[in-house]
């Protein structure tokens, strides 16, 4: 019979030997350990390398990847080309001021969107001007008008177009205010004290700024649908800035189906619009560009209409009747197939009688604006680079130009005695009889417009 093993016999050996296999086993488990933290240590690393190589701007350029095919190579850029990465800004989010930072100063006016006044902000001692947008009933959600109007101040910069400075609020939802960079006098309310008009080379300064703030918004799909004197405001070292931007919204070409017909205070509302289009575009704006630019000469609105109809009236007395010649398309608006159209008409009447002090030039450009046919009315790029504005008398420079007492920073206003903008809502239709009572004149003779 076999001897037992003696180190079998040996507890105290077999103890041993498990604890030194045990010890083993954990400083295998140690080391496994180690390694593991070791190579995440160095993928951390790595990151962190890639990520500071990505913040480098020079001509760090990203590591080649290896060609698995065959095929040509594409053309690599060329090395002094830097590869710059695109990044886009967040925009950072911080809570509305308090309208209680700014202590008032004076009323300026009421329009039919917003409260308009002078204040001062007490954190700076700037002077303002401080809209209060006019908002509705708690519940029915935040107005079109006013979402439009912060929306599109916001998106816009120019040196022609009001700065929007923030936003503030009041102690409830409804009291929500525009802080905007304040200015002396706006072109309405300006004309209606001065005795004499603007001069021709002051006209071309106007013109030449206002146009090319519509020209800003145009390039930037935006419509302004609101142009008129009391929305183009001047400062006292002569330059305009364009406001209210509570009827503005984007457009597209083609144009959209579908907008809203109701919009463009009635003077200065071109005759598509009267006529009951819902699918429109820039030309509106132009339309309105030529009612302002006729108004600065003349110092009153050239098209005071008492209604919508009233105003159809004298659009067709001063420009003529549209004929399928001249507007093909007129006949398919809705409020203009009660009306026969001829297939020929006289010319349109010359605007030169209206005009005696216009050049030649002047009367060219004012002409397009106020063309019936919004097809035939120039953008606001032509506009800017119409020979009017280079003959003689040249535009004159905003250093030379007048100043004068600012009521807005004195007194209250006296209500103007012009439309106001259009409120929300459906834009009434025609029927034959409206048209002819407002289009009596024309008719007559030639049988023109009638059933
Ligand atoms: N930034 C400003 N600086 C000085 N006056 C201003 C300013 N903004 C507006 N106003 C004055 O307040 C008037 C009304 O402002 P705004 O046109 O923005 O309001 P609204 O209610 O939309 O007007 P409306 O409906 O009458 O066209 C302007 O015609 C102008 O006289
Ligand atoms: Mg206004």
């Amino acid at each position: 019979m076999a001897g037992k093993s003696r180190w079998a016999d040996d507890d105290a050996d077999a103890q041993a030997r498990k604890r030194e296999k045990e010890e083993k086993r954990r400083a295998k488990a140690e080391r496994e350990r180690r390694a593991a933290e070791e190579a995440a240590a160095q993928q951390r690393q790595r990151e962190q390398e890639a990520l500071q190589a990505d913040d480098r701007p020079t001509d760090h350029r990203p590591t080649k990847r290896r060609r698995l095919s065959e095929e040509p190579a594409p053309e690599e850029p060329a090395p002094e080309a830097p590869l710059a990465l695109l990044r886009l800004t967040a925009p950072s989010w911080s809570p509305s001021r308090r309208v209680s930072i700014f202590e008032q100063l004076n009323h300026i006016d009421e329009g039919t969107y917003g409260t308009v006044s002078r204040v001062k902000d007490l954190s700076t001692g700037s002077i303002v001007a401080l809209k209060k947008l006019k908002m509705g009933r708690i519940g029915d959600g935040f107005p079109d008008m006013a979402l439009r109007e912060i929306q599109t101040l916001q998106e816009c910069r120019h040196a022609h177009i009001v700065d929007l400075k923030e936003v503030v609020v009041g102690t409830t939802l409804l009291d929500v205010y525009l802080v905007m960079e304040f200015l002396e006098h706006d072109l309405r309310a300006l004309q209606e004290d001065m005795v004499e008009p603007f001069l021709p080379s002051e006209i071309k300064t106007l013109m030449l700024q206002i146009t090319s703030a519509v020209e800003y918004l145009h390039d930037h799909w935006i419509l302004h649908r609101d142009l008129k004197p009391s929305n183009i405001l001047l400062n006292n070292r002569g330059q305009t800035k364009l406001a209210d931007f509570g009827m503005a919204r984007h457009f597209s070409s083609p144009p959209l189906a579908n907008m809203s017909q109701l919009v463009v205070t009635l003077w200065y509302r071109a005759p598509e619009l009267l006529l009951g289009t819902s699918v429109y575009d820039s030309a509106i704006d132009m339309w309105s560009l030529g009612c302002i630019f006729g108004e600065l000469f003349g110092k009153e609105p050239l098209l005071q209409g008492k209604n919508e109809v009233d105003q159809v009236g004298k659009i067709f007395a001063l420009r003529g009747t549209p004929t399928e010649a001249t507007w093909p398309s007129v006949r398919r608006l809705p409020n203009a197939r009660a009306l026969r159209l001829p297939s020929t008409a006289p010319p349109p009447p010359s605007l030169r009688p209206a005009f005696p002090l216009l050049t030649t030039a002047g009367v060219d450009l004012l002409s397009s604006l106020l063309e019936l046919n919004p097809a035939g009315r120039p953008s606001a790029t032509q506009v800017l680079t119409h020979p009017y504005f280079t003959e003689d008398p040249r535009p004159k420079s905003t250093a030379m130009f007048p100043t004068f007492p600012s009521k807005a920073g004195l007194e209250r206003r006296r209500k103007k005695l012009s439309p106001n903008a259009p409120m929300r809502g459906e834009a009434p239709r025609f029927g034959a009889g409206d048209f002819g009572a407002a289009l009596g004149p024309i008719g007559e003779g030639g049988g023109v417009w009638g059933v």
